[in-house]
């Protein structure tokens, strides 16, 4: 780590302003990066299974220790949640300082040598979504979002598309790892099949919403955890995306932390494919 918590130049967090963090979490999200590649070059991962389905490596949990370490010496007392290490969800409710990190998105493409993998890695305070940084090792993309200020790719200002009617657009999913919660989604992929471009599923939710945010793809929709989306969403929304839930969430959650039926899109087929998506659960569409 580069520096010393206890030096006279480190500077308190309570003092930090959003973009002091800002550029620390983008020093943190490039120690992982490089944490990442460097495990793919060795290639000596070691594979193991979460509740029985749930592929993890050893690569995992070095880069979730790596950034805990830096966000320790960096914002020492702030409190986490974190898919590896703490993954308490409790933790959501919380007001306060709140770090979200996501040390890989895409761990099966990580694991089968694919390139669609990021570090996510988010600043909550009081439930709203502050700063969120998704940086992407293998395909050289940073992607990052201030809240109120606008969202960049390495650098430059981002925009999600706008004008595409439902028909052109091409709409990102992804799929729970238990194999029994799959048959459910199968109406949604039916409907957006039928009714949108064609569907995606590039295996990290960070990497959905980023590519939202910059009008690679359409629209994205899924029910994933906080360490998933929390970066994402801000940068798709500083983008000017709509993004919101298919149902309400429930009283007293923080919206930018509620990860179930999310939806994502430009903002002009927003309401549309919320209904369609809507009526393919409750299989009004069966027929069609
Ligand atoms: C997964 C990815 C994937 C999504 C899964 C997530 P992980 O995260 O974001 O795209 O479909 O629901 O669990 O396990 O690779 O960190
Ligand atoms: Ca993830
Ligand atoms: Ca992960």
């Amino acid at each position: 780590m580069s520096s010393d918590p206890h030096s006279p130049e480190a500077m308190s967090p309570q003092h930090m302003s959003l973009q002091q963090r800002l550029d620390k979490t983008l020093e943190i999200a490039a120690a992982a990066g490089r944490m990442i590649l460097e495990a793919r070059e060795a290639d000596n991962l070691e594979h193991h299974y979460k509740d029985g389905q749930e592929l993890v490596t050893t690569t995992d949990v070095a880069v979730d220790t790596l950034i805990r370490e830096y966000l320790e010496q960096h914002f020492p007392g702030e409190e986490r949640l974190s898919e590896e290490l703490a993954p308490d969800r409790d933790a959501v409710e919380q007001d306060g300082a709140l770090w979200v990190v996501d040390p890989i998105d895409g761990t099966v493409n990580f694991a089968h040598g694919l390139r669609h993998v990021a570090v996510s890695i988010a600043y909550v305070k009081d439930g709203v979504t502050q700063l969120g940084v998704v940086h992407a090792p293998f395909l050289n993309e940073t992607f990052t979002a201030l809240r109120g200020a606008g969202a960049w790719r390495n650098g430059n200002p981002i925009k999600a598309s706008a004008g595409k009617p439902l028909e052109h657009s091409l709409v990102a999913t992804g799929f729970p790892y238990r194999r029994d919660s799959r048959p459910p989604l199968m109406r949604r992929l039916q409907a957006v099949l039928t009714h949108c471009r064609d569907v995606r599923r590039n295996g990290s939710a960070a990497l959905d919403l980023c590519d939202v945010a910059c009008g690679r793809l359409d629209a994205y929709y899924e029910t994933v955890s906080p360490w998933d989306f929390a970066a994402g969403l801000l940068i798709a929304r500083e983008a000017g995306a709509s993004t919101g839930h298919l149902y309400p969430c429930p009283e007293g959650l923080p919206k930018d932390l509620y990860g179930e039926n999310l939806l994502v899109s430009h903002a002009d087929i927003f309401d549309e494919l919320g209904d369609l998506l809507r009526d393919a659960d409750a299989g009004k569409l069966d027929n069609q």
